[in-house]
């Protein structure tokens, strides 16, 4: 797998051959001025909730692509609005088999209105399972018990958590959500883009090292292989 970091809560995910992006918001984005918007690769476009933050660049990406765009039912109804095509509209709980591998859409404990103020149906994390590796995308989300149903029942490699407090857990929780979804191995997300979830990144990566963890802040525009 390569994972290729497009700031904020913004991430390509190549598997098997396929390019799946995550909250997809690039060109608002002050620390993402060096990422071409127009040059990111999607197969799949995969959003968590309905905020600016998460789906700002996925009209035109899915426009631009044709991928397909995985989402809670009422954000398909809103993108279908705005002529995006191909959607696959999921909810909480449901799994679904793509050529990829398997998406599992879990719980998040946060909101998920529209940028326009529409209700935008449950906000989600992801679990990936593929023949390449397996993973837990998070979303915007609290510390909440039904992480653990992602340990007892699955086992990923690593994950993508929020550790930017203020809307989402911060560093602490993230380290017991490590053990929740029993996983050492996390790619840090949804801090530093605003005022609000400004963090002290060599103290979050050294409290995760103390905690027996991994935490890796990757550089917009940088590519890592899992
Ligand atoms: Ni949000
Ligand atoms: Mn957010």
């Amino acid at each position: 797998m390569n994972i290729t970091y497009f700031g904020h809560s913004c991430f390509g995910v190549e598997i098997n051959g396929k390019h799946l992006l995550f909250d997809p918001f690039i060109s608002p984005n002050e620390l993402a001025k060096g990422i071409d918007v127009n040059s990111v690769k999607a197969d799949y476009i995969l959003i968590s909730h309905g905020h600016e933050d998460h789906i700002a660049d996925a009209v035109s990406i899915a426009k631009r692509t044709k991928a397909k765009v995985i989402c809670a039912w009422e954000i398909n109804v809103w993108l279908t609005k705005q002529g995006v095509e191909n959607i696959h509209p999921m909810n909480t709980g449901g799994k679904v088999k793509f050529d990829f591998g398997n998406i599992k859409c879990v719980v998040a404990v946060h909101s998920s209105g529209l940028p326009d103020g529409t209700y935008g149906g449950n906000p989600m994390g992801f679990v990936v399972e593929s023949s390449e590796g397996s993973f837990y995308y998070a979303g915007d989300t609290a510390l909440t018990y039904d992480m653990k149903l992602i340990g007892d029942y699955r086992s990923i490699d690593f994950a993508f958590l929020p550790i930017g407090d203020n809307f989402t857990m911060g560093v602490d929780n993230a380290i017991i959500a490590c053990d929740f979804i029993n996983c050492e191995d996390i790619i840090g997300m949804h801090y530093d883009t605003f005022g609000f979830i400004k963090i002290d990144k060599e103290e979050a990566v050294a409290k995760f090292r103390g905690a027996g963890n991994s935490l890796t802040l990757m550089n917009i525009g940088e590519t890592i292989k899992k």
